[in-house]
C-alpha cells in the first residue's frame, strides 16, 4: 500500500515520534511505502509530498516540532474539499491516509471518513481536551515546561515581593493551567471552565499578604474569562475554523491586580514555549505507541478510526466519537485545586 500522513494544527512535541513508527512498522513490518503530506491539509489539497522512509526518518524521535510542517488549513473552508483532496490521492496512488491532529485536523478526517475516504487518526495537543482518549502527547511536555517556569517565576517573585501572573494555553480548556499550577504550587488557578471573579482573587492575594506571604503566583489558562460583566477582556481575529487568537487575560488581570491592591505585579506569557522543544519520556512512548498503533489500523482496515489511550491500553475509536466533544476540566479536578489557593 501507498500511505499518506500529514500533521495538522498547532505543532506539538511527540508528532516526529509518531512519524517516525509509523514508518518503521509500515516500511519495516508491513512492506508498505509511506508518502508525507506537506503543512497538513494543505500538503494533501495543494499535492505537496515528500517520501519517508526508515532511513529519512531516523534521529527524530526527541525532535521538537514536525518534519512534516503544520497549519491550519481548513479544507473545506479554503479548497473544494473532498473532491480536491480525492484528485491528489488518486494522482499520487494513495491507498489510506493517517492524519495527526487535534479536534479541528480530526474533524475534517471524520468527514472525509463519512465521505468514504481511507483515513485513520491519531489524536494529538498539547490541551488534552480530546474526550475520546485519556491523553493525548505533547500534553506532559507542555505541563512539564510550564512547571518548570512556575518554580523559577515563584524564586524571583520571592525576592521582589511581587505578584506573579503566568498565562498558559489553553483555550477550551484549562488542563495545562490546572496541571501545572498543581504541580508548581500555584496560589490561584484560573481555567475557561470556570470564569472567575476578580474580587475572590484578589481576596486569596490579600489573604495570603496578610498572613506575611508578600510573593504569589497565579496560572491563568489564555481562555479564561471573568464573570460576565466584572472585567472587560479582548478577542483577537479568528482563524481557519473560526476560533480566536488568544493571549491577553494575563497583562489584563496583572494590570487590574496591580490596580486593586498597590503590589508589584508582573505578567509572563508562556504561550508557544510550552509548545516546542524536546517530548518528554512519557510523550515519546505514547507518540510511538499510537504510531505503531496507527499502521496496525491501516493495516486491518480499520478506516474511519482514531487510536486512543483508554488506561494503559492503546485501543481505536470511532472518529466521529473522538471529535464529538471536548474533554474539558471536571468541577471535582478543579476543587482539588481549590484546596491550596490563598
Ligand atoms: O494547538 C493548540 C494550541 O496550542 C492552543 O492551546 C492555542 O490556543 C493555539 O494552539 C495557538 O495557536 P497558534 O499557534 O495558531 O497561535
Amino acid at each position: 500500500m501507498r500511505i499518506g500522513i500529514l500533521t495538522g494544527g498547532g505543532d506539538c512535541p511527540g508528532l516526529n515520534a509518531v512519524i517516525r513508527a509509523v514508518v518503521r512498522k509500515g516500511e519495516g513490518q508491513y512492506g508498505h511505502e509511506v508518502i508525507g503530506f506537506l503543512h497538513g491539509w494543505r500538503g494533501v489539497m495543494e499535492n505537496e509530498s515528500i517520501p519517508l522512509t526508515i532511513a529519512g526518518t531516523r534521529g527524530i524521535l526527541a525532535r521538537g516540532g514536525t518534519v512534516l510542517l503544520s497549519s491550519r488549513t481548513n479544507p473545506f473552508k479554503t479548497y473544494g474539499g473532498e473532491a480536491s483532496l480525492r484528485k491528489t490521492l488518486d494522482e499520487m496512488s494513495i491507498d489510506a491516509l493517517i492524519a495527526i491532529g487535534g479536534e479541528d485536523t480530526l474533524g475534517v478526517a471524520a468527514r472525509l471518513a463519512d465521505a468514504g475516504i481511507r483515513v485513520v487518526g491519531v489524536p494529538k495537543t498539547i490541551d488534552n481536551d480530546l474526550s475520546a482518549t485519556d491523553v493525548t502527547f505533547g500534553f506532559d511536555t507542555a505541563v512539564q515546561t510550564a512547571t518548570e517556569a512556575i518554580d523559577r517565576l515563584r524564586t524571583t517573585a520571592e525576592s521582589h515581593d511581587r505578584v506573579m501572573v503566568v498565562e498558559v494555553m489553553g483555550r477550551h480548556a484549562g488542563w495545562i493551567a490546572l496541571h501545572s499550577g498543581m504541580a508548581g504550587g500555584a496560589d490561584v488557578i484560573l481555567i475557561p471552565e470556570r470564569p472567575f471573579d476578580i474580587d475572590e482573587v484578589v481576596a486569596y492575594l490579600t489573604s495570603r499578604h496578610s498572613a506575611g506571604r508578600r510573593a504569589s503566583v497565579i496560572v491563568v489558562a489564555e481562555g479564561a474569562t471573568a464573570l460576565e460583566g466584572t472585567l472587560e477582556t479582548i478577542t483577537g481575529e479568528t482563524d481557519d475554523f473560526g476560533h480566536a487568537r488568544l493571549g491577553g487575560i494575563g497583562n489584563r488581570l496583572t494590570e487590574e491586580i496591580e490596580r486593586r491592591t498597590g503590589w508589584e505585579t508582573r505578567a509572563t506569557i508562556l504561550g508557544h514555549v510550552i509548545r516546542g522543544g524536546t517530548p518528554t519520556a512519557n510523550d515519546r512512548l505514547l507518540a510511538t505507541r499510537f504510531g505503531l498503533a496507527a499502521i496496525d489500523a491501516v493495516q486491518a482496515g480499520e478506516f474511519g478510526s482514531m487510536v486512543a489511550l483508554r488506561g494503559t491500553q492503546i485501543v481505536r475509536v470511532p472518529l466521529a466519537e473522538a471529535v464529538a466533544t471536548l474533554k474539558t476540566v471536571p468541577e471535582e479536578r478543579y476543587a482539588e485545586a481549590e484546596v491550596f489557593f490563598g
